[in-house]
């Protein structure tokens, strides 16, 4: 029976998705390397330095290690100004109502999200104390689609990963959710591989409930 839903954050609870794309796709473009929305699915759900090396490494570019951090340092300085404004306003239609909803039926609240600025993030949008558990990219080491972000939430909660359900938008997160033995289910406007089950999004909580 599931008694936690762990969600992803960028691109399931906000649009901050599109922030990592354009940042991305600025640094590549400085050097000379195009990216494409499909290259894009790629590094969704991907840790920062992984999504660099993958960009690298689609225009055969060899970098030392300290230019690799300066490079990521500075995609991170552009995406973080894209934050400046972020509030409330900006979470994805039907996310604080599901929240409230899965709250209201004692369903536990976890947060699983590559992002190192996760928790940042979701004390903009004003939803950081409906949360039970908090693992953002600082609170583990292998990025999606190994399951380590969703085992240690399971783990801070106190539940088996039988008794996870994760939302994600991107296909390495299903693929973590997948190999951690959780409920996968995609969210977004295409379905993911290997998922157990589609939303197009969370404008209607009781859609998520009776998947549970
Ligand atoms: C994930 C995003 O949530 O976080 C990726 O889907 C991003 O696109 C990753 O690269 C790491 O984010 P950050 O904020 O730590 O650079
Ligand atoms: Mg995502």
């Amino acid at each position: 029976m599931i008694q936690v839903v762990i969600f992803d954050l960028d691109g399931v609870l906000v649009d901050t998705a599109k922030y990592h794309f354009i940042c991305w796709q600025r640094l590549a473009s400085s050097l000379g390397i195009s990216i494409d929305e499909e290259f894009n699915q790629e590094l969704k759900g991907v840790s920062r330095m992984d999504s660099l090396d993958m960009i690298l490494a689609l225009g055969g570019i060899e970098k030392t290690d300290e230019e690799k951090l300066e490079l990521a340092d500075t995609k991170n300085k552009w995406y973080l100004r894209c934050l400046n404004e972020l509030s409330s306003e900006d979470l994805l239609e039907g996310v604080e109502e599901t929240l409230l909803e899965l709250k209201s039926r004692e369903f536990k609240i976890g947060l699983g999200s590559a992002s190192q600025s996760g928790e940042y993030v979701i004390k903009k949008l004003g939803i950081y104390d409906l949360f039970d558990a908090v693992v953002d990219g600082n609170g583990f080491q292998k990025s999606k689609p190994d399951p380590e972000v969703f085992l240690t939430g399971a783990q801070k909660l106190g539940v088996a990963p039988a008794e996870c359900a994760v939302l994600e938008d991107a296909p390495s997160g299903i693929l973590a959710a997948i190999a951690g033995g959780m409920l996968a289910i995609g969210v977004g406007s295409e379905p993911l591989p290997g998922e157990d089950h589609h939303l197009n999004d969370l404008s209607n909580p009781l859609s998520l409930i009776a998947l549970l």
